[in-house]
């Protein structure tokens, strides 16, 4: 991913690669009025050290978020952390060790990878189809492998776009309380829905409710820059990660902190979201809308119902990572899916992301793409 990423620094190359929020969208006129107002009243505090668990303002407004979308949350069981990738990492030095087994999603969010093999942890791929992780084949591989874990993206997946229905949800929490799993519930795109209805959180299950960890981002709402997440953690778990956080940076930044609750506790954050739906939506779309005449004959590709992800499978003898090289020399870029697996590779899967480039960019792209993707298709 990060070599992709390297890829989209040539100005003519329309990349479909990172999976950046757009940047002419950031408000950066409120964000700059809630650091100028935090700094002008109360620069002792936010200027000082402060509580690792986080600021107790952010906190309550990650609460009231969770509260309303149907999770019975505690605000004393959320931890702020430097980004949901922070919360990844404490999640696996907290409650991993060496050999333990994780069950994700293939394929899956490649830093959450990371952060189990950094433990040495053992990823344990789990099937998927159009709609997420095929909770049919949990039980079993749970029997096989006793893993301590299960990841999931249950919302708009990265990087296949998914979303998990309620009766998977289900079936995992059921699974996690018969077996004795921890599910860990990675929701940084939840919010940036935009066609269908919410579904809940497997956190919000009665049956896993006291099994799992549930963590968010402000990345894709605010900005990355921010590196503000958080998780909701049942109290066993949340001591060891606030001790972990303890170790690795003592606190998240108390300015960033209390700019963003205050940017918040405005109430501008629903107007950024209509905002931000509307344009993804239409990118999206857009993208949805070329693909048909772009793809070789046999190819597949998810259809989301939010988030900034579209997931393809080119069809059989088609290698994405070797045809990379021509798309950018067609002045276009993807991430090849390779990376995002634990187990087996299919070489032929490409991840395209929709939200840093206009409409009419991604339509141009997708025509580049078609440049090197349909002549093969005769071929073979
Ligand atoms: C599934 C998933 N989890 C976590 C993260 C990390 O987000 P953050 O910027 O909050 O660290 C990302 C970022 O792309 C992601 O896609």
């Amino acid at each position: 991913v990060r070599e992709a990423l390297a890829l989209t620094a040539r100005p003519e190359v329309i990349s479909f690669a990172a999976g950046l929020p757009a940047p002419e969208l950031f408000d950066g006129e409120g964000l700059r009025a809630s650091y100028d107002h935090v700094l002008a009243t109360e620069p002792h505090r936010v200027l000082q050290y402060a509580a690792s668990t986080g600021d107790p303002a952010l906190r309550g407004i990650v609460g009231a978020r969770l509260a309303a979308g149907g999770l019975d949350a505690d605000p004393g069981r959320i931890l702020i952390t430097t980004g949901a990738q922070q919360a990844l990492a404490l999640v696996s030095i907290a409650m991993l060790e060496p050999g333990d087994v994780v069950l994700v999603e293939e394929p899956t969010y490649v830093a959450a990878l990371d952060c189990f093999a950094h433990v040495d942890a053992r990823a344990v791929p789990v099937p998927t189809d159009d709609h997420g992780m095929v909770t049919d084949a949990l039980d079993d591989l749970v029997c096989e492998h006793r893993p301590k874990m299960v990841y999931l993206v249950p919302n708009f997946q990265n990087p296949a776009g998914h979303t998990l229905p309620a009766e998977r949800r289900e079936t995992v929490a059921a699974v996690a309380a018969e077996r004795g799993l921890w599910v860990v519930e990675d929701d940084p795109y939840g919010d940036l829905r935009y066609r269908g209805e919410p579904v809940p959180w497997i956190a919000s299950l009665p049956d896993a409710a006291d099994r799992t960890v549930l963590l968010g981002s402000f990345s894709k709402i605010l900005a990355p820059g921010l590196r503000l997440g958080w998780m909701h953690a049942p109290p066993t778990v949340y001591a060891a990660c606030l001790a972990a956080k303890q170790v690795l940076d003592l606190h998240t930044s108390t300015l960033d902190q209390a700019a963003a609750a205050h940017y918040l506790a405005q109430g501008r954050l629903d107007s950024r979201l209509d905002l931000l739906r509307t344009a993804y939506g239409e990118r999206c779309d857009t993208l949805l809308r070329a693909l048909p005449d772009a793809l070789p004959e046999g190819s597949t590709w998810t259809v989301p119902e939010g988030g900034m992800f579209v997931w393809v499978r080119l069809p059989e003898g088609y290698d994405a990572t070797a045809l990379l090289p021509q798309a950018v020399a067609h002045d276009v870029a993807y991430v090849p899916g390779t990376p995002f697996f634990a187990g087996v590779p299919d070489p032929g899967t490409l991840r395209l992301s929709f939200t840093t480039n206009t409409p009419a960019d991604i339509a141009e792209g997708v025509r580049r793409l078609a440049e090197v993707l349909r002549p093969q298709s005769g071929g073979g």
